[in-house]
């Protein structure tokens, strides 16, 4: 039912972990199925992603995303990493089952709500940046199957 590159970033996820002093944090969640998610950047004065961790209290599929996600936007402007969304995550791991594409908009919305954050403490715009969501469920589901 997951691909390779799926099962691979479940069994060894990168970029587990947090950073301390973050540029940006981002937790959302998904009240619909409990789990929950955190993105810590590590953003320099050239406003590239130097380092990016996470923490997910989700399913293998959100897991496997975030893990993904993680590796995407590193070394990227935050401009950049907004190019980084579910449909670019789930293309880079193969593919997801459509019962779990929901799992994959919360490493997506994650890392938007920790850009938002970095945006806010330092006074700046993210061209496409909107102000997170704090549960995923809220999203319009229609649009995601
Ligand atoms: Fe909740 Fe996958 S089932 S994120």
């Amino acid at each position: 039912m997951y691909t390779e590159k799926v099962m691979d970033h479940f069994q060894n996820p990168r970029n587990v972990g947090e950073i301390e002093n973050a540029s940006g944090t981002g937790t959302v969640g998904n009240a619909k199925c409990g789990d929950i998610m955190r993105i810590y950047l590590d953003i320099d004065k050239n406003q590239v992603i130097r380092d990016v961790k996470f923490k997910t209290f989700g399913c293998g599929a959100a897991v496997a995303t975030s893990s993904m996600a993680t590796e995407m936007v590193k070394g990227k402007t935050v401009q950049e990493a907004m190019e980084v969304t579910n449909k670019a995550v789930m293309e880079a791991l193969d593919g997801l089952p459509p019962v779990k594409v929901h799992c994959s908009l919360l490493a997506e919305e994650a890392i938007h709500a920790a850009l938002w954050d970095y945006a806010e403490k330092n006074g700046i715009t993210i061209e496409g940046l909107e102000k997170p969501k704090s549960d995923i469920s809220e999203h319009d589901e229609d649009e995601e199957y």
